[in-house]
């Protein structure tokens, strides 16, 4: 991992983090540090820790042009270092087993529990409507995804979410299984171009306490 000095500390890249649409393209993120990224994007919770994202990285100067008219031709994927495609596994909890052995060995979940654990997970799992699912792995994919863009803003980098792209044509032209549900496009690079700044709406106006009826 970098050193965690050279790291922006959290109140300023939560303030500073924008999303940037013009990325200087002579500047690159090794695979290293991407990889360092997704680590810790990946701290981010999930449902009973199944960590159903799967990333898929787009790096190489032909797949990003491949991927430019699928997202709408929005140059940040071509000028960005990388553009991340945060994929939702519908088969992820079948993970569950290996997570949780895991976490036996590394002493953190007594060994009865975990096989008792992963038994009950993954047959709940099995057993939810197609839709449930894909609402939980869009849900967990989210929290990731937020996490991603935290950990490349507190390095130096900006990013993008991107909703703006064609998933059936993503699916086609990077051989996504079917099992594999897009979620969202991240770009990441070093900008060229501030992002805009953006407003947002009174937390008063957005909260309530208790009872939404009471305000
Ligand atoms: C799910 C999602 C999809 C988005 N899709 C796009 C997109 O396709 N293109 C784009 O330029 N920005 C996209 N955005 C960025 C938003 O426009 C941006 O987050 C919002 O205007 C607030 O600005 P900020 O991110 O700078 O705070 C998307 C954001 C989210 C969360």
């Amino acid at each position: 991992m970098s050193t965690k000095l050279e790291m922006k500390d959290y109140a300023t890249v939560v303030r500073e983090r924008h999303s940037v649409r013009h990325y200087d393209a002579a500047a690159t993120i090794s695979r290293e540090e991407l990889k360092e990224m997704l680590a810790e994007a990946s701290l981010a919770p999930s449902s009973s820790n199944t960590q159903m994202w799967r990333f898929l990285v787009i790096d190489d100067p032909e797949a990003k042009q491949t991927l430019l008219p699928i997202a709408n031709n929005q140059k940040q994927v071509v000028e960005a270092a990388a553009t991340i495609a945060v994929l939702g596994d519908l088969n992820g909890y079948r993970e569950l087993g290996r997570i949780n052995d895991m976490a036996v060995k590394a002493g953190y979940m007594p060994e009865d529990f975990a096989k008792q654990f992963t038994e009950n997970a993954v047959k709940l799992y099995a057993a939810l409507p197609p839709e449930r699912l894909r609402n939980i792995v869009q849900t967990d994919g989210g929290l990731v995804s937020m996490q991603l863009m935290l950990s490349a803003k507190a390095r130096g980098y900006d990013t993008v979410p991107m909703g703006g792209f064609n998933p059936e044509k993503l699916i086609e032209a990077f051989s996504i299984p079917d099992h594999l549900v897009p979620i969202m496009l991240i770009a990441v690079g070093k900008a060229a171009t501030p992002g805009r700044l953006t407003v947002r709406l009174p937390i008063d106006d957005i909260t309530s306490w208790n009872d939404m009826k009471k305000g």
